[in-house]
């Protein structure tokens, strides 16, 4: 069969699935066109994401800009950290991602080695590139953003969004509102994000413009069982934790309920989103033997996040590609924005009863404050309400200076008060998905070569939910009005919202060779019977069987086929 990922992008080029952008001026590596199958394809996968996130686990959806201003990205971390391992080869000049040149040649996980530890291991290893060998060589941190300016006079700086996530950050207070102030709630975002990847050659894998489907999903801190986590509690998959990395053991397969029990998952919420993911991209047409959940390696894990576990997907050229990463990424976010914006970012908890507290109320004496301190006596007064006095007065912070206040220049009173609730900042569960690795390893599961009658047959086996063309429509001839009524039939298929195309060029044999290439499931072929009868074939891409249909059932017959309510075997059986 050849390289299935060249046999991929060449089908992919020539029947408008995917294209290099901009290919009259020579493209630029990292940039893809959706061709008119593609960009189908694109929504599609989309729609079955939002079913899932929006539909079923009630998630609303928003939609934030793309450039976000310096604030944003200082405050998440993203202008400090957001970086990956460059070198340059002194030989001919081209950069290079550091951690790939040293994965390339055997050396385990790479991509957790520190600088330093990445210049030792290059020394000795070939440039990729012109073969020379690195005798000494630099490593360096190179940021991923893209930097932009807002306005005229280049005055505000700001980036291309590296995630969709903090515009969902950024919006929590509102979203809190919305959501009538309750944890849990949850909300999605699915869009284009930018990393100026260092030297990007693996096609759709590692983009520089490419889209993410985001859920954020805001928990309180102590209350990490999933309310629905029975769903997915017996769900059982390959689980490649830790210690089976440490051990280069295969992967567990493991129920949700299992795996959190013995501690494997780090609580419910983090394995239902596991679960959900596993479901969903089976659905998309995921082969399952090629999906596994790889977890973080304490190294190589955000300092921040509690668990994390990615989807893994196998490619024949590319090996386990991540294409999921859910974690638990504790307060970090909202904490991060909450200590540089000023604003809130946390929920008022009511007890489930009120509570009775006695507590400590400092109360100034201005009359002694006054003297001592004179202008900054009201600042100092401030200061003292919030302070927790000592046997040896009381000590408050002032522009930076500590002072210690005797006790002479305040009273404290003991109170009594009934406190309803707590003020509490949520953790947030995220799945993060990469559209564009999915679709390629979709495409990639589903493409099929085999013989037909001495002919190779190349078959794109997409599951009918996804495929762009859901149904080709084929006069026999165009002629003797086969072609007008194939014409009315794709008509009243569009009307019934199918994606219905109307062929009639060539031999019926190259006709569902085209279609069966782009992937569509299903082909009407209107014959001379059916002028007679009213009376159509419609043939299975997969099994190239072929059934009699009347015309009056063919919308709804080939409805109830992409969605699974019936099978092409139930409808043999049935005929
Ligand atoms: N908010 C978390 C986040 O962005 P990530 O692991 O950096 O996490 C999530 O990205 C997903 O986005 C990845 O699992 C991958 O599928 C996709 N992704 C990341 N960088 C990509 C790139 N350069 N090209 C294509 N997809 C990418």
């Amino acid at each position: 069969m050849g390289d299935i990922y060249d046999n991929i992008i060449e089908l992919a080029k020539r029947r408008g699935y995917i294209w290099p952008s901009a290919e009259c001026y020579g493209s630029v590596a990292g940039f893809i066109d959706y061709g008119p199958l593609g960009a189908m394809m694109k929504r599609k996968v989309e729609n079955i994401w939002r079913y899932f996130y929006v539909i079923k686990e009630g998630y609303y959806e928003i939609e934030c800009p793309t450039v976000g201003t310096e604030d944003i990205y200082l405050a998440s971390g993203h202008v400090k950290g957001f970086a990956d391992k460059m070198c340059q080869c002194p030989n001919c000049g081209e950069y290079l991602r550091a951690d790939h040149v040293a994965t390339a040649h055997g050396i385990e996980n790479a991509e957790i080695l520190s600088a330093e530890e990445l210049q030792e291991v290059l020394k000795g290893l070939p440039c990729p590139s012109c073969k020379e060998v690195f005798r000494d060589i630099s490593v360096f941190d190179f940021n991923l953003m893209f930097q932009t300016t807002i306005g005229p006079g280049s005055q505000r700086k700001g980036y291309l969004r590296p995630e969709t996530a903090q515009g969902i950050f950024t919006d929590f207070n509102r979203l809190l509102r919305f959501y009538r102030d309750k944890l849990p709630f949850g909300a999605v975002q699915i869009g284009k994000s930018y990393r100026n990847e260092i030297s990007p050659r693996q096609g759709m894998i590692r983009l520089r413009e490419f889209t993410q489907a985001e859920a954020e999903i805001f928990i309180h801190p102590e209350h990490k069982q999933h309310p629905r986590f029975a769903v997915y509690a017996d769900y059982t998959i390959p689980l490649w934790g830790i210690e089976q990395q440490e051990t280069h053991s295969e992967p567990l397969m493991s129920s949700m309920k299992d795996a959190v029990a013995k501690g494997l998952i780090a609580n419910e919420y983090v394995a239902y989103y596991i679960a959900l993911t596993h479901e969903l991209l089976v659905t998309l047409g995921v082969n399952p033997a090629k999906l596994r959940f790889r977890q973080h390696l304490p190294d190589e894990r955000a300092h921040y996040a509690v668990d994390c576990w990615d989807a893994e997907i196998f490619s024949e050229r590319f090996g386990w590609v991540e294409a999921v990463g859910i974690a638990d990424r504790t307060d970090y976010d909202l904490r991060a924005h909450a200590k540089a914006s000023g604003d809130s970012f946390s929920v008022f908890v009511p007890y489930d009863k009120p509570q009775t507290v006695t507590r400590k109320r400092v109360v100034p004496d201005m009359g002694a404050l006054g003297p001592k301190f004179r202008k900054q006596a009201k600042a100092v007064a401030d200061a003292l309400i919030a302070a927790e006095p000592g046997d040896d007065g009381a000590e408050i912070t002032i522009d930076g200076e500590t002072h210690i206040i005797p006790a002479e220049c305040y009273k404290v009173h003991e109170e009594t008060i009934e406190v309803r609730g707590e003020d509490v900042r949520p953790h947030v569960i995220e799945p993060s998905y990469g559209i564009d690795r999915i679709i390629y390893t979709i495409l990639e599961h589903a493409y099929e070569e085999d013989d037909v009658d001495g002919e190779v047959r190349k078959v794109l086996h997409l599951r009918p939910e996804v495929a762009p063309v859901q149904v080709a429509v084929f006069p026999l001839m165009a002629r003797d009005n086969l072609d007008d009524m194939a014409h009315e039939i794709t008509t009243s298929l569009q009307k019934a919202h199918i994606l219905a195309q109307y062929d009639d060029n060539g031999a019926i044999g190259r006709r569902y060779r085209r279609q069966d290439e782009i992937g569509t499931p299903f082909a009407v072929t209107i014959d001379y019977e059916s002028l007679e009868e009213q009376t159509v074939t419609l043939r299975d891409r997969d099994s190239m069987e072929q059934v009699r249909i009347p015309v009056t059932k063919l919308a709804g017959l080939i409805s109830d086929l992409i969605d699974g309510t019936t099978t092409f075997t139930d409808l043999n059986q049935n005929s």
